[in-house]
């Protein structure tokens, strides 16, 4: 299917330019079962994440400030998606579900937030109709273009339109990514929509502090 070329097109880009992101930081990148992105500080800065300004399912303007005293599992897509972002936020959904049981207190601390790469048609109301499918606590970002193109720039998100003629519509070929910030707003580890709940769950648990 040439929507499964493009992707796995869009991904290795994506890798191309987060290796060259983090080279330049002096961080090192190791492709790992599931394309893990492992990231050791070698002194450089932070290449990952950064000030963003978008709007929730309820139509509030949120920024990175309002994350201060929060982790962030932080997932860019678009609500159109098949497949690939249903199952992002579904492992999100139940690693947050499995850390609320195991350790509530901690569980509380993380806020997962799914940001469109797709601003044209998922609006406000589109991404409160979609999130509620999954995490009760669960942000749904939106923003216009440039906003949206803002935050993705600061996570090194890849993201392209790709129209289909034959259906007068488009998906959006875009990387697929799970970052988790810490509270002072650096990049800690990333997961993909193939990581098990459980493996996700489990590096919470020892990640997030009491
Ligand atoms: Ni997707």
């Amino acid at each position: 299917m040439p929507q499964t070329w493009i992707g796995r097109a869009g991904m290795a880009l994506s890798v191309v330019l987060l290796l060259a992101a983090m080279g330049m930081a002096g961080w090192w990148y190791s492709s790992q079962p599931g394309d893990r992105l492992q990231a050791v500080d070698t002194g450089g800065q932070v290449p990952i994440g950064g000030p963003f300004q978008l709007v929730d399912q309820d139509g509030q303007t949120v920024t990175e400030a309002d994350f201060s005293d929060r982790y962030m599992l932080i997932y860019f897509g678009f609500t159109y998606c098949p497949d690939v972002c249903p199952a992002a936020l579904w492992e999100m959904t139940q690693a947050l579900d499995m850390l609320e049981e195991a350790d509530p207190d901690k569980a509380e601390k993380v806020v997962p937030i799914f940001i469109t790469v797709d601003p044209e048609r998922d609006d406000v109301a589109a991404m409160k109709s979609y999130v509620s499918h999954f995490h009760p606590r669960m942000l749904g970002l939106t923003g216009t273009t440039e906003q949206v193109a803002q935050a993705a720039r600061e996570y090194r998100a890849y993201y392209k339109r790709v129209d289909d003629a034959s259906a007068s519509t488009y998906l959006m070929d875009h990387s697929s990514f799970i970052y988790f910030m810490n509270p002072a707003g650096d990049f800690v580890t990333s997961f993909t929509h193939q990581t098990p709940p459980e493996e996700m769950f489990s590096e919470l648990e020892k990640l997030v502090k009491g």
